[in-house]
């Protein structure tokens, strides 16, 4: 009888190719399908030959050539490729059968096909896939969630394929119910728009308002990394710092500054105005992005409006160390909102999300992994119910030891007119977050003023509304209280 494979992959792209080798390396066998048949036999006859890999030229052939029950891991494009080959596969699938949905797909879309697909008697995941090629091929941060009753089929083939934290543990494990674990990947995401955003505005100090070069810079991001800012983001910009083009000169300056996204950190954004969180660093990130993307408006208006012109008189040496802490600082902020986000969304959509676990699968493998991660891993583990991160002694004593630095970094960036709108933003959130008295009072009364909004009163019991006829012109009729 012929051999069968352990498990399928369709869309052998960057991210499917690498996975496919991955996955072969590890000991599986892996049936193929791409929908040009060309790129199959390029792949068996090019980087997959002479491995334990079956290339197929249909559907049919390629859900006849696997172990039942099936797995059928897709890698095409997020959106209507999915459910296209999601219709093409059902036909052909018998029950208890498995779809892998390993793209960076919307979590909605997930929860809508999990249903799906568990109502014809399948199972289906989504799994967030981290890591880029180098991740794929080598061991990648794997997120999957959906069908709960599918994990124990692939937990072996995903741990074995996942990059592993230094005692061994896997960075992949079950996340949740029907969206999870693409939820997980799009707040991944969305902090990796952070973590970015947050270097390249400490990028812009130094080389504004500091005057370093792109060496001297090369040479700080080398120190970072070698602390607790210790990360693959830092380590690529201190690389990126450090290369030169053709003609000697750093290429980092060569490049247009216009940045691209692909929509995972405005899903992001756009999730946490929907359930109420505020996730402003992200936001600001996101927003950085597109303010970026307006290149020639900002040309036209460099021209027109005018600001400071940045001067630094003080230490050099003092402000570098003040841009690490408030890194530091800003970077603490933004996971603790991502994780904000992710309670919010549990209680939403009835997910058991593991905060703990959550931290080691982004430990290792991922864009956003970190030395920073074991440490939240470590608060998660201490107080699984934390209900913000700025409230573990750790983290809090990392905040409280970089507080000055961080308000000398935003002052001196603000009064020489050099945008850092992470490094503020996050800096706000933290002092609106342990500030007792918001002026929310007077907005309350402003909102009652014009249309009767209401507002509670500090010397009677939360839940009971009051309406004050502010200008002795209006009755006494309140609107509803209702909030979104
Ligand atoms: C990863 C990355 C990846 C993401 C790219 C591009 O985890 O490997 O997050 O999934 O798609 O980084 O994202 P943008 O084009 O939106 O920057």
């Amino acid at each position: 009888m012929e051999k069968k494979a352990d498990i399928g992959l369709i869309g052998l792209a960057v991210m499917g190719e690498n996975l496919v080798l991955n996955m072969e390396s590890k000991g599986f066998s892996v049936a193929v399908f791409n929908r040009s048949t060309n790129k199959v036999d390029s792949f068996v006859n090019g980087r997959g030959k002479g491995k334990n890999i079956i290339g197929t030229r249909s559907l049919e052939e390629l859900v006849g050539s696997l172990k039942s029950p099936r797995k059928v891991m897709l890698m095409v494009k997020a959106g209507k490729p999915v459910d296209d080959f999601i219709e093409l596969l059902i036909p052909h699938l018998d029950k208890g059968d498995i779809i892998i949905d390993g793209g960076n797909t919307h979590f909605p879309d997930t929860n809508r096909r999990t249903a799906y697909l568990e109502s014809k008697g399948l199972l289906y995941i989504g799994t967030g896939v981290s890591g880029g090629e180098e991740g794929a091929l080598l061991g990648p941060s794997i997120m999957p969630g959906g069908s709960k009753t599918a994990w124990p089929f692939v937990k072996d083939i995903f741990q074995s394929i996942a990059a592993k934290v230094d005692d061994g543990t896997p960075c992949c494990d079950w996340v949740g119910e029907n969206g999870a674990g693409h939820f997980v990947k799009m707040v991944h995401n969305g902090i990796e728009y952070g973590d970015m955003q947050l270097i390249c505005e400490a990028y812009q100090v130094m080389n504004d308002l500091l005057e370093m070069s792109a060496d001297e810079m090369h040479e700080v991001f080398k120190e970072w990394n070698k602390g607790e800012l210790d990360s693959y983001l830092i380590e690529i910009t201190r690389d990126i710092l450090g290369f030169k083009d053709d003609d000697g000169k750093p290429m980092v300056d060569k490049i247009l500054d216009t940045a691209g996204q692909k929509g995972t950190g405005k899903w992001t954004g756009v999730t946490a105005l929907d359930l109420g969180v505020p996730l402003t660093l992200i936001g600001e990130s996101v927003f950085s992005r597109c303010l970026s993307a307006q290149k020639d408006e900002r040309v036209v208006a460099s021209k027109i409006l005018t600001g400071p012109k940045p001067s630094f008189t003080g230490d050099k040496k003092q402000m570098i160390e003040d841009l690490r802490k408030a890194l530091l600082a800003s970077k603490i902020v933004s996971y603790a909102q991502g994780y904000v986000l992710m309670r919010a969304a549990a209680e939403e959509f009835g997910w058991h999300l593991n905060n703990g676990g959550i931290a080691l699968m982004w430990r290792g493998g991922c864009i956003i992994r970190s030395v920073f991660l074991g440490k939240i891993k470590e608060a998660f583990d201490k107080n699984p119910e934390l209900n913000n991160l700025l409230l573990d002694d750790y983290f809090k004593a990392k905040i409280m030891d970089a507080d000055a630095s961080w308000r000398r970094v935003v002052a001196a960036a603000t009064v020489n007119g050099i945008p850092v709108p992470a490094l503020s933003s996050a800096l706000s959130y933290f002092d609106g977050y342990r500030c007792k008295r918001l002026p929310a009072n007077l907005l309350q009364a402003q909102r009652d003023y014009f249309g009767a909004h209401t507002y509670e009163r500090i010397d009677k019991p939360r839940g009971e509304f009051f309406h004050t006829n502010w200008t002795g012109r209006g009755g006494t009729t309140a609107s509803t209280t209702y909030n979104v």
